[in-house]
Formats: C-alpha cells, sequence, structure tokens
C-alpha cells in the first residue's frame, strides 16, 4: 500500500465514526419520541374513559347524585369529596352494579335509603365511574370493566 492510498482512506474512516454518532443520536431521539407517544396514548385513554363517562353520568346518575356530584341532603349521598366513594373502590362499584340499601355514613350525614342496580354495562359503569373518580375533588382512580366485572359475581 502507497502512502497516498493510505492517506485517502483516512477522511472515509472519520466520515464514518462520524455517521454511527449521528445514528446513536437518532436512535436515541426515535425512543424518546417513542416514549412520548406511549405516553400521550395513555392519558388520551383515561381523558377519552373520563368523557364517555361524562355522558353516562348527565344522563344516568345526575337524577339523584346532581350535576356536580352533591348529592340532595337527607335522600341523596354526595359524590363529590365523598369519603365513603374514596375508602373503597370495590365497595363503590358493588353498590352501582348491584344496588346499595340500607344506612349508609358520607361525610359525617347517614343516609338510609335505596339505590337500585344500574342496569348498565361493565364499561359504562367503569366510564361513569371513572369519571366521578377524576371529578370533584376524589381521588381519580381509574375504573375499569374488569375491575367491574369482578363485582358482578
Ligand atoms: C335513583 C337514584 C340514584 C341513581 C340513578 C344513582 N344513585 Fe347512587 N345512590 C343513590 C342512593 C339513594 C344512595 C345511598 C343508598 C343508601 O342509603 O344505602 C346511593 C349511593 C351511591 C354511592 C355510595 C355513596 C357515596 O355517596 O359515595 C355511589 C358511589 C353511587 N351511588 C354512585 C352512583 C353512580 C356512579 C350512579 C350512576 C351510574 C348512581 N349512583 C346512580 C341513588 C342513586
Amino acid at each position: 500500500m502507497s502512502m497516498s492510498e493510505n492517506w485517502s482512506q483516512t477522511p472515509m474512516m472519520i466520515c464514518e465514526l462520524h455517521m454511527t454518532k449521528k445514528n446513536n443520536k437518532i436512535q436515541h431521539m426515535k425512543k424518546f419520541i417513542f416514549t412520548i407517544a406511549i405516553l400521550g396514548f395513555a392519558i388520551q385513554g383515561y381523558s377519552q374513559n373520563a368523557a364517555k363517562g361524562k355522558g353516562v353520568y348527565d344522563k344516568v346518575c345526575v337524577a339523584c347524585h346532581q350535576p356536580t356530584g352533591q348529592g340532595i341532603p337527607g335522600a341523596f349521598p354526595p359524590l363529590a369529596k365523598s369519603d365513603y366513594l374514596n375508602a373503597d373502590v370495590n365497595r363503590a362499584i358493588k353498590g352501582v352494579v348491584k344496588g346499595l340499601t340500607g344506612p349508609i355514613t358520607v361525610n359525617g350525614k347517614k343516609f338510609n335509603s335505596a339505590m337500585p342496580a344500574q342496569a348498565l354495562s361493565d364499561q359504562q359503569i367503569a366510564d361513569a365511574l371513572t369519571y366521578v373518580y377524576a371529578s370533584w375533588g376524589n381521588s381519580k382512580k381509574v375504573i375499569t370493566p374488569a375491575m367491574v366485572k369482578a363485582q358482578r359475581k
């Protein structure tokens, strides 16, 4: 190999090294964008659930629990900042699925009334409760259809 041949290859090698670094950067960028996309989908899925749940709530639950979950004193318990609701997710689901009767205490007030079992699908109940949990100072729990199904037994 002559001297001149060797010299002519050096810039090529530097160029290749540069390209690998650039590819690494692109890989990192791809991973970053991918992560953001997944996060975006997760958040969107969550808000979609809550948005659909608002539809169910405003059609069904609103009659008793009122538009902002305040309930009606002495008759319908509040869902807004409800200690009863936030203390036990499965108990709340079960009440909606199977109905709820008998004395309960919500935020220090006694109720002794009856909520009929709500004739809704697992998905509708999951969405409605996800909306309720996401609203009015509640604990932001996400309720899945599988969690609702488990309370039907
Ligand atoms: C016909 C009126 C009525 C409808 C419609 C109704 N509820 Fe109720 N709900 C009640 C009553 C009454 C109670 C309290 C029952 C008792 O005193 O034992 C209650 C209790 C609850 C509780 C537990 C107590 C609390 O305040 O945290 C939750 C949670 C709840 N309802 C959610 C819902 C959701 C979600 C819907 C709609 C899918 C709904 N309810 C529809 C009347 C209703």
